[in-house]
């Protein structure tokens, strides 16, 4: 039985990779299974609020309750959360938004054996950073957001925190969390920082969710 700690909240969640297209057969991704994503959904539909689930590119049954608008790109992710971030109280950002893309799009599929037969080379592009928008927003929702990094968790988060204007971010104790059903997680604000689950173990991702959803309500 979960409490319903969030009734009457409307939360809007990012879940999944994004899809970067080179050519119409390939393109830049990444390993997010959405897992994280959707379980803060489900937690958050429990707990009693409206949910707007905007996913990238996953193979995940939609969380019961849940509105779900799938999306492939960074650009198409942006676009289908920044109108309507105002109107919701939470922003939760979980999705693995890919930070660049490749700046012009292959009408057709690129060749091996092309007349030059040179290697090619893509140039980049920098995406939207959703979450920055959407906390930069004259009145933004609460806005969470998630860091997997390799190394020095507690400091990028700490300055990702800060560098996004936000209240609260989630950072993946894991080394590879990706795909995997269980996580550990510390939470960071401006001014503390503790894991979750309290003791410091590990759990699965929707016992994860719903101590997240739990700890949100409280700040809400
Ligand atoms: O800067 P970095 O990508 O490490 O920040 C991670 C956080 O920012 C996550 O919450 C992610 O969902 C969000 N993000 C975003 N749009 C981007 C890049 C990241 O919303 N273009």
């Amino acid at each position: 039985f979960q409490p319903k700690v969030l009734q009457g909240r409307k939360l809007l969640i990012t879940a999944g990779p994004t899809f970067e297209p080179i050519d119409p057969v390939r393109g830049i991704t990444n390993h997010s299974s959405g897992k994280m994503g959707f379980a803060m959904a489900r937690a958050a539909a429990e707990a009693g609020a409206e949910v707007t689930l905007v996913a990238g590119p996953v193979h995940l049954p939609t969380p019961r309750g849940v509105r779900r608008v799938n999306v492939t790109t960074a650009q198409q992710m942006f676009d289908a959360v920044l109108p309507q971030a105002a109107a919701h109280d939470v922003f939760v950002a979980t999705a693995a938004v890919a930070d660049w893309r490749p700046a012009s799009l292959s009408a057709q599929k690129i060749k091996k054996e092309g007349d030059k037969k040179a290697t090619p080379t893509f140039e980049l592009t920098e995406n939207p950073d959703i979450l920055a928008a959407v906390a930069g927003l004259p009145q933004p929702p609460f806005c969470v957001g998630f860091a997997a990094e390799s190394e020095n968790l507690l400091e990028h988060a700490r300055s990702k925190l800060v560098r996004k204007k936000l209240p609260m971010i989630v950072g993946n104790l894991g080394p590879a969390t990706f795909g995997k059903d269980d996580n550990a997680l510390l939470v960071i604000d401006a001014q503390r920082h503790y894991p979750l689950p309290a003791d410091g173990s590990s759990a699965d991702k929707l016992t994860l969710a719903r101590q997240l959803m739990a700890d949100l309500a409280q700040r809400l």
